[in-house]
């Protein structure tokens, strides 16, 4: 049973875990960074690091026996998950009662999993959910200074609008015009260079290749290969990776003590440690962050955790739909899993959407439109410890998931009347036309101002941190990850200088 001390420790190895050990590793502060999934690194039998899409194995999925992808189903056919292997694969799907949240498991976190979308929330939202952060601060200095260093960059004209790779883009935005609605291109990570040369025959095909929610094998530019590079680059940082995190406290001293497992690639585990530190920065993602406080509060671990740890909950007004367009109207056998588009209604004061235009990368033609609708779901869940399981659970109820169905609707029904299509109702079970029990955007839990000061500096304790996607009150109005960013940017610049330095 090994104890080490560090002066501080991140939880998590996503976006707020990224630029928090990055900035204290620059700051010469003595950083360890624990994460509970592998580091994806070494290639497997098939000689790529990720499986893809549409032949998933013990990869694809945090030890699960069959995959759990997004869509269930197709012409109401169970044939889309597969049996896989039981293994510390790279993507999640943990499954709560009427909601169901996906989050990566790596080093890298969500950007291993992601579609890559980086979206600058519009000004006057922003300052709507968080209007105690200063504004002018964020768009000026933080957001820019995420964009920048996650190496955000944009679509070539050629691409978009040349390459077969992007009808399923054009399609979409077609007809989202025809129905009179503003369409505008998306900034991505992936790196567009990287994807001419997928087009152009010279590299590993991996957005052009069906691969993305299982990881990228090209082109992405997940963490690792960016803040993270960095983070460990500055030599104060040491990375564990399959350590998981089961318990906090705080011991005699004051110093925060971590206990870890660490675990191999088939869940079992090979060692306990012990680790003590006087700053913890708590980066394991909305429901990680927040599950575990939510235990260390009710297991009495932690008591003087205030009672806002565990709300305002929410799923970034998340729901899935899709439509079936006419035979004239093909979406494309070759489909790149990089969004690059979204619709943008989010000025509609009655239903605010922000729609991603979404791929779906089968090989063949579906004539299928899909998108992942960004909704102003004001609907909010809470975490409940529940002792049989040990562990903090989400609450939502089905009914909460109604107004992002409405205002998807509200959208999408125009999108049909001006094209005359339907909805397609095999793809999600039930019957349904709107997917609305899964999130890929969990956020919230510890939210800023609420649970913590106005940087993350939970309420009742010195020197523990909340700095990922839990600050963040429910939802951003487009998809997260620069939002996180930026936060984390900031909040951490913050305690570097007042509660570090000084
Ligand atoms: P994040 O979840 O990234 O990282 C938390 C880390 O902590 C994980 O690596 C986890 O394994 C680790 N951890 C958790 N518990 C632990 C424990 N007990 N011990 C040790 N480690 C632990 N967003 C966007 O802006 N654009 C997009 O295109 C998309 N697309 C998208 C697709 C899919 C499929 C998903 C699942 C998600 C997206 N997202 C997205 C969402 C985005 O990826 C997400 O908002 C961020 O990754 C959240 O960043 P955080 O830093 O909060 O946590």
């Amino acid at each position: 049973n090994e104890t080490t001390h560090f002066t501080s420790i991140v939880i998590g190895t996503g976006y707020g875990g990224a630029v928090s050990a990055l900035r204290l590793g620059e700051a010469g502060v003595d950083t360890l960074m624990l994460e509970m999934g592998q580091l994806w690194d070494k290639p497997g039998p098939d000689g790529k690091v990720f499986c893809k899409m549409t032949k998933p194995d013990g990869r694809a999925m945090w030890f699960k026996n069959r995959t759990e992808a997004p869509l269930s189903s197709f012409l109401w056919i169970d044939a889309i998950n597969r049996p896989i292997d039981y293994y510390a694969g790279v993507l999640d799907r943990i499954n709560y009662p009427n909601m169901s949240v996906y989050v990566g498991r790596g080093v890298g976190g969500g950007s291993l999993v992601n579609g890559g979308m980086a979206v600058t929330p519009p000004m006057n939202y922003f300052q709507e959910i968080l209007p105690e952060v200063n504004t002018h601060e964020m768009y000026n200095k933080y957001f820019p200074r995420a964009n920048q260093k996650l190496q955000v960059n944009t679509i070539p004209n050629t691409l978009l609008e040349n390459s077969p790779y992007y009808r399923f883009t054009r399609v979409g935005r077609q007809q989202a015009e025809k129905a009179g609605f503003k369409t505008v291109t998306v900034p991505n990570i992936y790196d567009y260079n990287y994807m001419q040369q997928e087009e152009a025959g010279k590299v590993h095909k991996s957005a052009f290749g069906k691969e993305v929610i299982y990881g990228n094998n090209g082109g992405k530019r997940s963490l690792d290969k960016t803040y993270l590079a960095d983070a460990l680059g500055t030599g104060k940082v040491t990375l564990k990776y399959l350590h998981r995190v089961d318990a906090i406290t705080q011991n005699s001293q004051g110093l925060y003590q971590i206990d870890v497992s660490e675990i191999n690639t088939s869940g079992a585990t090979v060692a306990k440690k012990t680790f003590t530190c006087k700053h913890l920065f708590m980066c394991a993602g909305s429901v990680g962050s927040t599950e575990m406080l939510v235990r260390a509060r009710e297991t009495g671990k932690l008591p003087s955790l205030p009672s806002e740890v565990g709300t305002h909950w929410g799923n970034n007004g998340n729901v899935m739909t899709a439509r079936a367009n006419h035979m004239w109207h093909p979406t494309g056998t070759k489909q790149s899993t990089i969004p690059a588009m979204g619709i943008n209604d989010w000025d509609n004061a009655s239903n605010p959407v922000f729609a991603e235009i979404a791929p779906l990368p089968t090989g063949f033609e579906t004539w299928i439109s899909l998108y992942l609708a960004i909704t102003k779901n004001p609907e909010r869940g809470h975490f409940e410890y529940d002792a049989t399981k040990q562990q903090a659970v989400l609450r939502w109820g089905a009914h909460q998931s109604q107004p992002s169905i409405n205002s998807a609707k509200a959208m999408f029904d125009k999108i049909n009347k001006a094209n005359t299509t339907i909805y397609r109702y095999d793809l999600f079970g039930n019957n349904k036309a709107f997917a609305d029990d899964f999130t890929y955007h969990p956020l919230g839990g510890c939210v800023l101002g609420k649970a913590t000061d106005l940087y993350g500096r939970i309420k009742g304790y010195s020197n523990l941190y909340v700095n990922d996607g839990a600050l963040v009150p429910g939802n951003t109005g487009v998809n997260p990850f620069i939002t996180i960013t930026a936060m984390a940017e900031r909040n951490i610049e913050k305690i570097i200088q007042e509660d570090m330095l000084k």
